[in-house]
């Protein structure tokens, strides 16, 4: 049933202490980059808003998107599960099976106002019959949990623009969400944020979900990305970024050059066309990201980065 409690009661019931929340609120003012006092506001209104109901839905694709929920960092998923937010159904985490699991999605979207998150691209060839769930096309599912929803997230590159299903010849005839609105084959009037990558930074989804709860849907780019954490490209914060200013260039991935940090333009990287938060953001908490580990950005974030020409080695200028 979808939960009434809100942050605090259930936080209080769960016996999460004052202090964690506090923590959660933030880490996430910071990666939303609000402005000195949000972190405050943020726990305030937490602890009055009633917890959401969350339908996390997966289609075709690789379970990436849950494995990078599953390794986040703050908060962890326990917590993400047992007191951020209610995960009233999700195909992988979730205990109930078969029709237990069904009813339990049925009735987490009866009275609507859901936050359904999509990963995963979907099918409409053959009436959808290359993504079945419990005897029903994923397609028929997503139409029937997004219609009531208050807030779309599609998370992941398949979600948001199609990803690796979508790529040529795309034999399954697989989309993203807004691809699907936008044809008409899907219809609802919740608006759609899209988070991707492959697989896009875990902090990214809850810093979403966090977002639309205190403040509202958060600013938008022309594909439906939040600025917040897709308004500058990789490039632009790279540690290598000095090493591109110089002209300095690797011209493979274990010689001199790339052992001294230079830029990985040459060996195909796409960091200058790729919007994320890879660089600011980093990831296992905090960590690195990719080029920071010696490999060059695939643009796992954009639309079609799978079809790019000239594939992930050759550079894109
Ligand atoms: Fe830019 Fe990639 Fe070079 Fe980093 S390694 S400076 S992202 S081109
Ligand atoms: Fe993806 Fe590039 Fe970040 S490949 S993980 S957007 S550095």
């Amino acid at each position: 049933m979808p939960s009434k409690e809100t942050f605090e009661e259930h936080l209080r019931r769960q016996g999460v202490s004052r202090r964690s929340f506090l923590k959660f609120c933030t880490l996430t003012a910071s990666s939303l980059a609000l402005p000195t006092g949000a972190a405050k506001v943020i726990a305030a209104t937490l602890a009055t808003v009633p917890r959401p109901t969350v339908v996390w839905l997966s289609s075709q694709e690789c379970t990436g998107c849950s494995e990078t929920v599953l390794r986040s960092f703050e908060p962890s998923v326990e917590s993400l599960i047992l007191s951020e937010i209610s995960l009233d159904y999700h195909n992988t985490l979730m205990a109930p099976s078969g029709t237990a699991a069904e009813d339990a999605r049925r009735q987490a979207i009866a009275a609507g106002g859901h936050v359904l998150v999509v990963d995963g691209s979907i099918t409409l060839r053959d009436q959808g019959a290359w993504s079945i769930i419990g005897g029903e096309a994923t397609i028929d599912i997503v139409r029937e949990s997004a219609l009531d929803a208050a807030l779309i997230i599609a998370i992941g590159n398949c979600a948001a623009f199609g990803g690796l299903p979508n790529a040529a010849p795309n034999p399954t005839e697989a989309f993203g969400v807004d691809d699907l609105m936008g044809s008409g084959d899907l219809v609802t009037a919740a608006p759609v944020v899209n988070v991707p990558g492959c697989p896009p930074i875990p902090e990214v989804i809850t810093g979403v979900i966090v977002h639309f709860l205190t403040i509202g849907v958060p600013e938008l780019d022309h594909l439906l990305r939040p600025t917040v954490f897709y308004g500058q490209t990789v490039h632009d914060t790279c540690t290598r970024l000095p090493h591109f200013v110089a002209g300095n260039f690797a011209q493979s991935f274990d010689d001199e050059g790339a052992r001294q940090g230079y830029c990985l333009l040459e060996l195909g990287c796409k960091g200058p066309e790729t919007f994320n938060a890879c660089t600011t953001t980093r990831w296992n908490g905090g960590t690195s990201f990719p080029m920071h580990s010696g490999h060059g950005c695939l643009g796992c974030s954009e639309p079609g980065f799978w079809d790019r020409d000239g594939g992930f080695y050759t550079p894109p200028f």
